[in-house]
């Protein structure tokens, strides 16, 4: 899947042009794994582009690095600007937007006292993560053999780039399996979430979803979906779910900012009811894409919008 380059990525405070925006080679996050960061989507709304639930992801995005300890020099109010120029300047009119702070060259080794904390910032068009079709016909996905990681060995709390090297041992079993996506059990057996996103599932009429104990990001998608099943007066709450529900239950998706809100219609081969996209599904659907796509009014305030003059700062 190549990507759609932008004009400018914005890095330690400077636009850069985009096929200029590197790193050395012995930066300890490419070593070491230690680099947190975001995955935030702009949409096209009547207004204008606008920044979904901004605040809370470069909140994650700061929180990930305290836990990593790395001390980035930018606040909250600096990287939120940052961000809504780099998609400005680029005149994005949707995109997605990948704030990413690392650890940078000093020396090698474990240790990264001394290495630069940097922030980089780019903003590019993306479409459907798991193909066009599959918010409307949804998805096949299979259980992971890896399981998510340990609570006492990586911290699932933590956006982080070496968390995604579990992401990835999942993600290309299942392409080479034949799905779309793998889930994956945490280590007591239970299920946590996909590779890049969390779960719901409907059971008679309620939706459940796995706690932050089974070794899952707390997902900002998986909060508004959380907001809005309970305005449409949907029962939700955190549960601990079994492998076998996922074969029995009546609806299942996922949730995220790639996959938005992605129905999946089979587990292992076995069709979740009778293979169609459910009722609750749908209506969580409905309510999520009428507020992103600002069809509906912003009741919860999620939306940021792209300020015309943050296009013309160079
Ligand atoms: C492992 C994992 N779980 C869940 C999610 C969903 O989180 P969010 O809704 O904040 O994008 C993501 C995506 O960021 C993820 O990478």
């Amino acid at each position: 899947m190549a990507m759609t380059k932008s004009e400018k990525i914005w890095m330690n405070g400077r636009f850069v042009a985009w096929d200029d925006a590197k790193v050395h080679v012995l930066s300890h996050a490419m070593h070491y794994g230690s680099s947190v960061f975001e995955g935030i989507r702009a949409y096209r709304t009547p207004k204008g582009p606008a920044i979904l639930r901004l605040s809370e992801h470069i909140e994650r995005l700061l929180n990930s690095a305290k836990i990593y300890r790395m001390k980035s020099e930018y606040t909250q109010a600096q990287i939120e600007q940052a961000c809504l120029e780099t998609v400005g300047i680029n005149k994005l009119e949707e995109c997605y937007i990948r704030p990413l702070i690392y650890r940078g060259y000093d020396h090698v080794g474990v240790n990264p006292i001394g290495t630069p904390v940097e922030l980089a910032i780019a903003a590019y068009p993306w479409g459907k993560y798991l193909g066009n079709d599959a918010l409307e016909k949804g998805v096949a996905v299979k259980i992971g053999t890896w399981a998510r990681m340990a609570p006492n060995t990586l911290p699932a709390m933590a956006k982080a780039g070496g968390n995604y090297l579990n992401s990835q041992l999942l993600k290309l079993e299942a392409v080479a399996d034949g799905y779309s996506e793998a889930i994956a059990l945490d280590t007591n057996g239970y299920v946590s979430e996909g590779s890049g996103e969390n779960l719901f599932v409907v059971v008679k009429g309620e939706l459940l979803t796995p706690p932050l104990h089974a070794s899952i990001l707390n997902g900002i998608t998986r909060d508004s979906v959380m907001q809005l099943a309970r305005e449409l007066n949907i029962p939700v709450r955190e549960a601990i779910i079994p492998r076998e529900l996922l074969y029995i239950c009546d609806e299942l998706f996922f949730s995220g900012t790639a996959v938005e809100v992605t129905p999946i219609t089979s587990v292992d081969r076995v069709v979740v009811k009778d293979g169609s996209v459910g009722p609750v599904t749908k209506a969580i659907q409905k309510a999520f894409f009428g507020i992103v796509n600002g069809e509906v009014p912003d009741r919860h305030g999620w939306l940021t919008p792209v300020p015309q003059a943050a296009a013309v700062r160079a």
